[in-house]
């Protein structure tokens, strides 16, 4: 079901700058999006990895990775692939604020606070849903804190997914920057998968499984 599919693979954090020398980050350390990258490839689909500033690479001939920065690169380089992509897989961190202005020389300190004006955003997520092409498969990731499940679902709904991977920031060993995961699959027929703390490398096998379950019963 994988093979010969087209796959597109987000990764890492975005970074947003604030002059040429600071930005606003998050601690996401790519290893989920990469593992799920190797993942797809080693089953013979052809991957397009857009990665986030992180220096784990994906180790494979069929994941063409692309580098970017931002938040708005990121955009770009989604709107650029998603059209013709039949599986998408949103594991990155994308930042939801970034700086109204990026100072060009770098800011000097005064006496006083200083205040950074943010704004939010594109939700690349909800756009590639309200652009959801018949067949393709959209999945999105969520890392809630409390309440996950229910958050989890809402958002499947509101952004239009096929599925939402739950990491819960609960869970000792999951989440940014483990090699560990533990995670949670719903889907839009309702159905939840919650799966052990295992190696991201596993989880990955995991997503893919959960994909060509739904697959089976999207066709149904
Ligand atoms: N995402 C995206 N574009 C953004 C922000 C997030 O595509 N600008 C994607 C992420 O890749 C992930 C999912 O959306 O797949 C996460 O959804 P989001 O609503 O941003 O989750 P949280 O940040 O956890 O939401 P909240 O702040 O509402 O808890």
């Amino acid at each position: 079901m994988i093979s010969g599919k087209k796959i597109l693979v987000t990764a890492g954090p975005t970074y947003e700058p604030i002059d040429p020398v600071r930005f606003i980050g998050n601690r996401s350390s790519g290893k989920m999006g990469v593992a799920i990258a190797e993942a797809f490839a080693d089953e013979g689909g052809d991957v397009v990895l857009i990665k986030g500033p992180v220096r784990i690479e994906a180790d494979h001939t069929k994941v063409k990775t692309i580098n970017i920065e931002t938040a708005e690169e990121m955009h770009s380089a989604c709107m650029k692939h998603c059209t013709d992509s039949d599986i998408i897989i949103m594991a990155a961190a994308v930042a939801d604020y970034t700086p109204i202005t990026t100072h060009a020389e770098k800011l000097k300190k005064g006496d006083g606070n200083l205040i950074l004006e943010l704004e939010r955003t594109k939700d690349i997520l909800a756009q590639m849903g309200l652009q959801k092409k018949e067949g393709q498969i959209l999945i999105g990731f969520a890392l809630e804190s409390e309440e996950g499940s229910d958050n989890a679902i809402q958002k499947l709904k509101k952004k239009n997914l096929d599925m939402i991977v739950l990491n819960s920031l609960q869970n000792k060993g999951a989440g940014f920057q483990h090699d560990t995961n533990q995670v949670t699959i719903f889907d839009k027929f309702g159905n939840s998968n919650k799966f052990d703390l295992k190696s991201k490398a596993e989880v990955a096998i995991d997503i893919i499984n959960a994909v060509k379950n739904y697959a089976t019963h999207a066709q149904q």
